[in-house]
């Protein structure tokens, strides 16, 4: 008899305990504030890569490898030899239909170092929350099962709630012609326990080499303004909305917060603002949501307790998808100049140092009202040879590109709130770690 009691009163609990957390909720109750980890992505083909988070940033925002400015920084021509590795691949347009196509690439450009768990449809898929972009799209059974390989992908068959959007399409599509495109619907999407009832959703019908060898990475939450959403459902609507602008107004409050540790691993939290991650008040300043991104003026910087006015003073995006802080190339150029041993090195591609060297802090302004402090002893971003003698820096040089675009590099250091419902971004200086 005991055991049969014992028996009842674990299935009893282990029923409270299934009930409690999974608050499958509707839209606009209860709930008002929820985390998501953010974890490492273990199937990256090599972990962080100096070079390779250069060259997906590069491509991301189609800047260009600009040969006059690598002849004279002592650049070897990467552009040339970028279009020449794109020539040796066959390449399938991402536009058009249905393809298999590949472009050509190193496999882990595009990789995703971070993933958070999204569930659409009852399907559990690893995306990563981008800041810098504003599609939700997935690998899907739409793709041909050799792209998919050991994806998970969405199989809108398999899911109750999804609903095609009949002649919409969507496309992302990079310079060098690699990117992803698909169908498109809407379905039921839980984050962190908050779900969405119609929430727009994009199905990979085409993604490019890139997205095909980053196996663990299943896609994109895009969360940057809706303005850049690129479903096209062939009237000039409004824009799809973002998960973010669909729980916006249920939230506490209208923000989320990337809340990163220096490995990159951490936390997103919609809703709320948890003060007990940074020292003093937060600041916020207003963005240029016009632009459709988190972006900012940024025209000061400091190395150490220098202050300098950044002669070009190219804007700054808050892009939590990009892993480097890229800045214009003078304040690269006077950063390093800082460090022993530093060079713009040609066959890496970027600002490299002895990994022996002390690297000053470096700032950037936010608006004219802050400046982000990133302590040097997190500026390290890889190693690049396997002696591990020689490092790369996570501040570069944008070459000229006229945007800078800050990356995981400042969010190890800076609690950085997105709202969306003033449009500001709010900053906090982390304590550093001992
Ligand atoms: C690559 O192909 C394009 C178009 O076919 C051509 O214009 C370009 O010159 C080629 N580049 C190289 C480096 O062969
Ligand atoms: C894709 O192309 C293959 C072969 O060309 C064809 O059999 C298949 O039906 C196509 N799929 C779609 C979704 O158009
Ligand atoms: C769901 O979203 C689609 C497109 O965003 C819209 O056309 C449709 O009316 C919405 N349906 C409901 C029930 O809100
Ligand atoms: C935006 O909202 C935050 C949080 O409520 C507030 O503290 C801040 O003053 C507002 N900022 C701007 C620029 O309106
Ligand atoms: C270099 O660093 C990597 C990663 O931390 C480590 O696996 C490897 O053993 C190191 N190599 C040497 C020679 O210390």
């Amino acid at each position: 008899m005991p055991s049969v009691r014992f028996f009842l009163l674990v299935t009893l609990l282990a029923a409270i305990v299934l009930a409690v957390p999974t608050p499958t909720r509707r839209r606009g109750i209860q709930k008002r504030s929820f985390k998501v980890p953010r974890q490492l992505n273990t199937a990256h083909p090599t972990g962080p890569n100096g070079p390779a988070a250069m060259r997906k940033v590069f491509r991301k925002y189609n800047f260009k490898m600009s040969d006059d400015f690598m002849v004279k920084e002592g650049f070897i021509s990467q552009s040339k030899q970028a279009e020449s590795e794109k020539n040796t691949t066959s390449t399938a347009p991402v536009s058009g239909t249905n393809g298999t196509g590949t472009v050509a690439a190193n496999p882990e450009e595009n990789a995703a170092l971070f993933l958070s768990p999204v569930d659409v449809g009852g399907q559990t898929l690893n995306l990563d929350f981008d800041s810098g972009s504003s599609d939700l799209w997935m690998f899907s059974t739409d793709l041909d099962p050799q792209l998919i390989g050991q994806h998970s992908v969405f199989d809108a068959s398999k899911s109750t709630t999804f609903q095609k959007t009949t002649g919409a399409q969507w496309q992302i599509s990079y310079g060098d012609g690699s990117g992803a495109a698909g169908t498109v619907g809407t379905d039921t999407v839980t984050i962190g326990g908050v779900t969405v009832t119609n929430q727009t959703v994009e199905l990979a019908n085409q993604v490019s080499q890139s997205f095909v060898q980053d196996t663990n990475t299943d896609g994109l939450v895009g969360l940057a303004f809706s303005s850049l959403n690129t479903v096209n459902d062939g009237t000039k609507k409004t824009p799809a909305k973002t998960f973010f602008d669909n729980v916006m107004g249920d939230l506490d409050m209208p923000v989320f917060t990337a809340d990163l540790d220096p490995d990159g691993t951490g936390v997103y939290q919609f809703g709320a603002i948890d003060s007990t991650k940074f020292e003093g008040e937060m600041t916020w300043i207003p963005v240029k949501a016009e632009t459709g991104f988190w972006q900012v003026s940024s025209t000061k910087f400091a190395v150490g307790d220098q202050l300098f006015s950044n002669p070009q003073g190219s804007d700054a995006i808050a892009d939590t998808g990009t892993s480097l802080l890229l800045v214009d190339q003078q304040v690269a150029e006077a950063y390093y100049s800082q460090v022993e041993g530093a060079q713009l090195n040609a066959q890496v591609g970027g600002f490299i140092y002895p990994c022996a060297a002390t690297l000053p802090d470096m700032s950037v302004a936010i608006g004219d009202s802050y400046m982000a402090t990133i302590p040097g002893s997190q500026i390290n971003f890889a190693t690049v040879d396997q002696a591990n003698t020689t490092c790369f820096g996570g501040v570069q040089g944008n070459q000229g590109a006229g945007l800078q675009i800050y990356g995981d590099i400042m969010f190890r250091a800076q609690l950085v709130a997105f709202n969306g419902g003033n449009q500001s971004l709010g900053f906090g200086q982390k304590p550093v770690p001992q």
